[in-house]
């Protein structure tokens, strides 16, 4: 017993200093990994928990609108790039939806007539629920030929996407990013591992786009606002201090009525820009939403879309009650009325357009699409395409 004791108090101080060195190193590295994932879980965590709503909810959302349009945006994107892409002769893309959520975009793909759909997302309700949706898809389009799809539960921030693929040789004509990029802003190392999932297995001449936050306009919201916080009555956006927006971990929490309610991280253009640069990714569009609204309303196709994915309410109703209760909500829409009204007497003017308080929860997002060089051709201009529309609610005359 003695020498036991004796023996376990005779182990020389350099070897305990060596333990306790070990021990210690293990649980830094515990923690430092505990914390590498804490984003990623409460990110999951959050998306797992939301179910999916009905039509009756969604119709009675105070943000029903802002979301068609966001739906609007993403559909209207798809079909620019895959018409760039059909006209170099890619009829049946090869597509990534990175950050795929539940599906809510596997409809949109089928539009686009890809010839594979690979959907990966952190939540793997998520995915469960996205897959079911795209077998249902399926089954009612049975009598035609459908795209083949796939499914991977990975956080595409840590973990590299091309092993999860059945066949790792695939390469991309498309990856579609939507509102998901920001997520992984939280450390340089998590960025470079998107961007990289992102923007290694597209093809030369394919396309990196998709939508996320509008830093400029979060940083000079924050700015103005009376403490760390600002919004209005369907999102909020709190941010930890407003002297300094890093590129990295500048983290921020957002929360919109019903749908989010999780932490964030600024994304500088710059950055982005940047990162993808060093997959040979050249930046061909970046604009905010309503830069990219003045663009796009117009051309017929897409003026009837927003009609049929009721992406703007109508002004004057008909009938049924505005969507915003706000006062002023609608102020603009009533102006532009009353003057085409003016102009030509006896019309009675409809227009359509969004609450102001859903147009500010939704114009805190951009539009971006970076290409993959290839020297030989010239897909699109070689400079980004930028209007210089102000950031005006999006209305058009019905
Ligand atoms: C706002 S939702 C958008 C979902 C879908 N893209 C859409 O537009 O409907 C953001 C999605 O990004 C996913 N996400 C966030 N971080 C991620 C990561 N590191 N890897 C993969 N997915 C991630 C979330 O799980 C969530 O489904």
């Amino acid at each position: 017993m003695e020498r036991h004791h004796a023996s376990v108090n005779t182990v020389s101080p350099n070897k305990r200093k060596l333990e306790n060195y070990e021990e210690n190193r293990d649980l830094k590295r515990k923690k430092e990994a505990d914390g590498d994932h804490a984003n990623s879980k409460l990110v999951a965590e959050h998306y797992n928990k939301r179910g999916n709503t009905s039509c009756a909810e969604r119709r009675n959302s105070k943000i029903f609108y802002m979301r068609n349009f966001n739906n609007w945006t993403k559909s209207v994107l798809i079909r620019k790039y895959t018409d760039a892409l059909y006209h170099v002769g890619v009829a049946h893309p090869v597509v990534l939806d990175l950050g795929c959520g539940k599906g809510g975009d596997v409809l949109k793909w089928d539009k686009a007539r890809p010839r594979h759909l690979v959907c990966t997302d952190l939540a793997e309700t998520s995915v469960s629920q996205c897959k079911e949706r795209y077998a249902l898809l399926k089954r009612r389009n049975r009598n035609r030929q459908f795209f083949s799809a796939e499914f991977i539960v990975a956080d595409s921030s840590t973990e590299n996407l091309k092993e999860k693929l059945e066949d790792t040789n695939l390469m991309f004509d498309i990856t579609s990013c939507q509102f998901v990029v920001h997520y992984t802003f939280e450390s340089e190392d998590k960025a470079e591992t998107m961007v990289k999932n992102a923007c290694n297995n597209l093809k030369e001449g394919g396309y990196f786009f998709g939508t996320t936050v509008n830093s400029e306009k979060l940083i000079n919201s924050v700015k103005k606002s009376d403490g760390l916080s600002f919004g209005n009555n369907v999102y909020d956006v709190t941010f930890e201090n407003k002297e300094e927006f890093p590129e990295f971990a500048c983290k921020y929490i957002f929360q919109l009525h019903d749908v989010v309610n999780c932490p964030e991280f600024l994304l500088k253009k710059e950055t982005l820009v940047r990162l993808c640069k060093k997959h040979n990714m050249r930046l061909v569009e970046w604009k905010t939403f309503s830069e990219f609204f003045e663009e796009n309303s117009r051309p017929k196709e897409n003026f009837r879309l927003i009609q049929r994915m009721k992406s703007l309410e109508v002004f004057p109703p008909n009938g049924e009650p505005l969507n915003s209760a706000v006062e002023g909500d609608y102020e603009h829409a009533q102006l532009e009325c009353d003057r085409i009204n003016e102009k030509y007497p006896g019309s009675k003017t409809r227009v359509a357009t969004l609450s102001k308080t859903e147009w500010e929860a939704a114009s805190i997002y951009v539009v971006f699409a970076f290409v993959k060089e290839d020297n030989n051709k010239n897909l699109m201009s070689s400079e980004e395409t930028r209007t210089t529309a102000p950031d005006k609610t999006p209305l058009v005359i019905l």
